[in-house]
């Protein structure tokens, strides 16, 4: 059993500190690190620590980071290092490497982060990735797009939240997307792949998946990103045994053995196009964000926080799990700007679900706005599930179009 985890970023984002609470249900004894100081972690994760060390350079200085954690953890030994957050995942390899703890080694976590040796790793395994480019100069972008065609993508080379993502249709259109990326050192330049877009999302312990999950979103994520009047919809799909999810299904185990993962949560996204081939999106060696924990928990009304836990501390899965419903988690962009000011609808909505309404978190009137374009969440969400797939997105668009939240 692993008694010490080292925890990077126990309280923040959100999910955080369910998964800190899980390690230290677990029998874990949890030591938690972040740049913030003990006073900014969420009650929920304090409670659940056993030691806190606030470290301001640990994102921005990688070797002191290590040098400091190595002096605080002298003579204990650290079994499990674990990063569910995005941009922490390669700092998490290299303080195993630091430490002498196994797990996730640097190159691995590298092939998780960066999309073009993933490509390349998956592309070399068999996999269906779409045609891609990494380009670190307008030239090479120019380049880049001729060599993959029209429609592209273009793409920070370790992005997250479909940020300075952009389709171009034509080189015109890349000209005008490369004078908005001035800030960004290397990009992928890929194949557009117009389709549909999923998830295969697991939990793994000693290189077998214990647990998977498929997410569907409603509409593609780019889309969601580039609209403000939509209410973008992040679905947990019930029926995987379903022909529609299996080729996603047999990729994401393709693409995990390819990657040679170990121990913990991935998340995988992937596309379906109208002629059923499936193309694969990218990778990560961490949950979804959004609160698609959330979804998969109340999808088998299951811990899936504490059920990770398990894997990474003992090495093993044994939750029953039992798909009861579909769910779906839709977000909220309030219309005007400045403060919310009044919410809309929230009475029809109860009326309508029923026990299929799971969760709601809107901002409070009075609260400001947050930027839709640099947060999932938006203005606030609301999770339903329901037995039936069509019924499940009938509810999550009723919810979108008839709650409303006013600013201003
Ligand atoms: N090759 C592609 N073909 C079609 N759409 C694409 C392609 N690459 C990216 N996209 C669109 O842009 C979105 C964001 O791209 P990607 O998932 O690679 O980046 P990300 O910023 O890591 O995303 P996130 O963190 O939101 O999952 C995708 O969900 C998809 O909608
Ligand atoms: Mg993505």
């Amino acid at each position: 059993m692993a008694h010490n985890v080292l925890m990077i970023m126990p309280g923040f984002p959100g999910e955080m500190p369910y998964f800190t609470r899980g390690l230290s249900l677990q029998g874990a004894t949890v030591w938690g690190v972040a740049p913030g100081h003990v006073s900014e972690l969420p009650e929920l994760a304090r409670t659940h620590l056993s030691h806190y060390l606030s470290l301001p350079s640990l994102f921005t200085d990688e070797a002191a980071a290590i040098a400091a954690i190595r002096e605080w953890t002298r003579g204990v030994t650290i079994d499990r290092v674990s990063c569910l957050w995005e941009p922490g995942v390669e700092l998490a390899a290299a303080i195993r490497e630091g430490l002498g703890t196994p797990g996730q080694s640097r190159e691995q976590a590298r092939r998780f982060r960066n999309k073009e040796l993933m490509k390349l790793a998956l592309g070399e395994a068999g996999v269906r990735v779409p045609r891609h480019r990494a380009a670190t100069t307008a030239a090479e972008v120019r380049e880049g797009a001729e060599a993959v065609g029209f429609p592209c993508i273009i793409k920070p080379i370790a992005g997250a939240g479909s940020q300075d993502t952009f389709r171009c249709d034509s080189m015109a259109e890349v000209d005008a997307a490369l004078a908005q990326l001035g800030h960004i050192a290397e990009v992928s330049v890929e194949e557009f792949i117009d389709g549909e877009e999923f998830t295969y999302d697991t939990i793994c312990a000693g290189g077998e998946i214990k647990y998977f999950h498929v997410g569907y979103y409603r509409p593609r994520p780019l889309v969601a990103r580039t609209v403000e009047w939509i209410s973008p919809q992040t679905l947990s799909y019930r029926h995987v045994d379903d022909p529609w999810v299996a080729g996603g299904r047999a990729m994401g185990e393709q693409v995990l053995r390819a990657l040679g993962f170990d121990t913990g949560f991935t998340h995988m996204e992937w596309y379906r196009k109208s002629d059923g081939e499936v193309v694969f999106g990218e990778v990560a060696a961490r949950p979804p964000g959004a609160r698609t924990v959330d979804l998969m928990n109340f999808s088998s009304d299951a811990d899936l926080f504490t059920g990770w836990a398990e894997a990474e501390v003992h090495g093993t899965f044994s939750l029953e799990i039992e798909r009861k419903y579909n769910c779906a988690c839709i977000t909220k962009r309030a219309q005007g700007q400045g403060r919310i000011r009044a919410i809309e609808g929230m009475d029809r909505v109860r009326a309508r679900c029923g026990d299929a309404l799971v969760a709601v978190d809107l901002l409070p009137v009075g609260s400001p706005r947050r930027d839709w374009k640099a947060t999932l969440l938006s203005d606030g969400y609301v999770s339903i599930r329901h037995p039936d797939w069509q019924e499940t997105k009938d509810l999550a668009d009723f919810v979108g179009e008839q709650l409303h939240l006013y600013a201003g």
